[in-house]
């Protein structure tokens, strides 16, 4: 298969999580094509579960959140931070509705590789998630934080390897 043409598969394949970033802004044009990328993903029944919130880089809630994770110095450097909510009253079955999110978190991962920007996912942060919630102002009964998305210009290359593919089916095919 070439994926030369193929713009979609080259981001598929390309993107890594980028954890350094350069003091460069980031333009808010490239923040809203994320969200948009964001929005258009798949969801159970189509009902959306995501909520989203844009900090930028100086926001005072910045090094709140960077106390709540041990990756803390990336929250730190990162020139936006997009903390991605799920909203509870929306929700119709645990799982799929997270899995949605998951379908929109790497929507905006692809999006922000495409830019030319870089980011990562950060999961680990919800190891403490009601302190993050009380950071962010929002309602623990209303919202529950499914991940932090940090990004910015990428100051590092990413490296991550994977699985072979034989290693991964479990049976022929
Ligand atoms: C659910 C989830 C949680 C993650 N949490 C973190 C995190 O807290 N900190 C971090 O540096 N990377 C985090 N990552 C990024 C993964 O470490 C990364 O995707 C994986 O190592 C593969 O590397 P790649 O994204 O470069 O392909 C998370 C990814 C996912 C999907």
């Amino acid at each position: 298969m070439s994926i030369r043409h193929n713009e979609v598969l080259q981001a598929l394949f390309r993107r890594r999580s980028i954890r350094a970033y350069t003091r460069d802004p980031v333009d808010r044009q490239s923040v809203e094509t994320i969200l948009q990328a964001g929005r258009w993903a798949p969801s159970g029944l189509n009902n959306q579960p995501w909520r989203f919130m844009v900090l930028f880089a100086g926001d005072s809630r910045q090094e709140g959140l960077a106390e709540c994770t041990r990756y803390g110095g990336i929250v730190r450097k990162a020139r936006v931070l997009i903390p991605v909510c799920i909203d509870k009253a929306s929700m119709y079955s645990a799982t799929k509705d997270h899995q949605s999110i998951g379908a929109c978190m790497q929507n905006m991962l692809l999006a922000v590789h495409s830019l030319g920007l870089g980011g990562v996912w950060l999961g680990e942060i919800l190891n403490r998630e009601e302190r993050a919630l009380d950071v962010l102002g929002l309602d623990r009964e209303a919202y529950g934080l499914m991940a932090v998305l940090a990004l910015g210009h990428p100051a590092e290359e990413g490296k991550s390897e994977r699985k072979p593919l034989g290693e991964l089916l479990l049976e022929e095919w």
